[in-house]
Formats: structure tokens, sequence, C-alpha cells
């Protein structure tokens, strides 16, 4: 088995990573890195502070006094600020719609790209899943994938995830809410969503969890399984 396997899963919001990143590495037995989640933790504290989500140095500021970090000890992961756990806070449509902008913020990427390249030293053997994860974080990846899937199929998928959680959705909202969401990741100056080249693209629209992750699973390097 290698001794490093970073298999990057880039995506816009609602193409399945989160789902299709877990559970590869459920079945491959590897550590799973949800760097969404970071960026979400980081806008909960800019929400908490009352800080101003558009200013990019102020949400940087706050960032840097607040710690974000992962208990590796739960799977998945649980996300952590400051030791408290906010994995169901950060999935709140406000802190959805914050956690764009903040995102934007160079000086808020550069403290998360460092905690998850720190990450990964950690954890060698990780299927890990965001925006720039395959063109930043980790352009060395053994398995680059870029997955898409159309707008009205990641809409409906957003708005049956919020409503299983209780969270009433119109579809036509959370449509138009992962629209500007895409537009903004994809046109910042900082680390945009692209597709990088020799990435694998798999459009999710009309496949099952288990058809992408049998794709991926075709592309990964041999040796790359836990035996
Ligand atoms: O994947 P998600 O919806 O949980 O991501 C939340 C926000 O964070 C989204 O607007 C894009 C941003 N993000 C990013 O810029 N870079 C990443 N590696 C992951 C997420």
């Amino acid at each position: 088995m290698s001794t490093r396997c970073i298999i990057a899963i880039d995506g816009p919001a609602g193409s399945g990573k989160s789902t299709v990143a877990r559970a590869l590495a459920t079945r491959l037995r590897f550590a799973f890195l949800d760097t969404g989640a970071m960026y979400r933790a980081a806008a909960v504290a800019v929400l908490e502070s009352g800080g101003d989500v558009a200013d990019a140095v102020a949400c940087a500021g706050i960032v840097k006094r607040h710690t974000i970090s992962l208990d590796p000890d739960a799977f998945p992961p649980r996300i952590l600020l400051d030791g408290r756990d906010v994995g169901i806070r950060i999935r709140d449509p406000d802190v959805s719609a914050a956690s764009s902008p903040v995102s934007a913020s160079p000086e808020v990427r550069a403290i998360l790209v460092q905690a998850q390249r720190a990450f990964a030293i950690d954890h060698p053997l990780l299927v890990t899943e965001g925006r720039d994860q395959s063109s930043v974080v980790f352009p060395d990846a053994e398995v680059k994938v870029f997955l898409v899937a159309r707008l009205e199929v990641r809409a409906a998928r957003r708005a049956a995830e919020l409503r299983s959680k209780g969270v009433p959705a119109d579809e036509a909202e959370v449509l138009h809410a992962i629209q500007e969401r895409d537009l903004r990741d994809s046109t910042r100056t900082t680390s945009p969503l692209r597709e990088v080249s020799g990435s694998l693209r798999v459009d999710s629209s009309e496949l099952s969890v288990e058809q992408v992750i049998s794709l991926i699973e075709a592309h990964l390097p041999v040796g790359a399984a836990r035996p």
C-alpha cells in the first residue's frame, strides 16, 4: 500500500462532493477532510463577532483570534470552533450565505490552507473535498476529481437535505442561492473554483453515489487501497 494517497475532489455546491468523499473515505478506510466545513466555521466566527463578511481583512483578523480544528477521532471528523462542536450550526442558511464571501478573503484562505496541509501530513491517506483542493492546496494529489451536476439537480438535492433536517426549503430560492454562491466562488480572485487539467470530470446528475465512487475507484493508483 502507498504511504501517501491524496484524493482531491472539487466541485460546486450540491454536486455531491461531501456524500461521495465521505463514502469513498469509508470504503478505502482513508481519513476525510471537509474543507467547506472549515470555511463555514470561519463564517460562524465572523457572524458571532458581528464582523462584516465582505471585509476580507476584518474577517481574517477575527479568524486569527479563533481556533478552527477537526476532531479526527470522530468519523466524519467533528468541526470545532475553539473546541466547540459547530457541526449543526454551520449548515444554517445564514452561515451558508456568509461562508462564500468569508472564503473569498485571501488571508482567511491562507490560514485554512495551512491547517488543511497540516491535516494531510497527519493523515496521508486522505479524501479531501472543496473548491481548491486540486488546484491550490494539493496540486500534487495522486487523484483529482472535478464533480459537477446540473443546477436544478443540485438545488433539488440541497432542498431535500434541508427538509430532512426539518428546515423548510423553497427549491427556487435554494437554486438562486446556489447560483449566487457558484458565481462568487468561481469568479473570486484567490483560488476560484476551477477544473484543473488531469482531473477526472464526473457529472453526477444521473448517477448514484455508488456509480460515482466506482468511476473514481477505477482511477486510483495501483496499491492505493488499504489491504
Ligand atoms: O462546500 P461547502 O458548501 O460546504 O462550502 C462552503 C463555502 O466555502 C462555499 O461558498 C465555498 C467555500 N469553500 C472554498 O472557498 N474553498 C474550499 N476548499 C471549500 C469551500
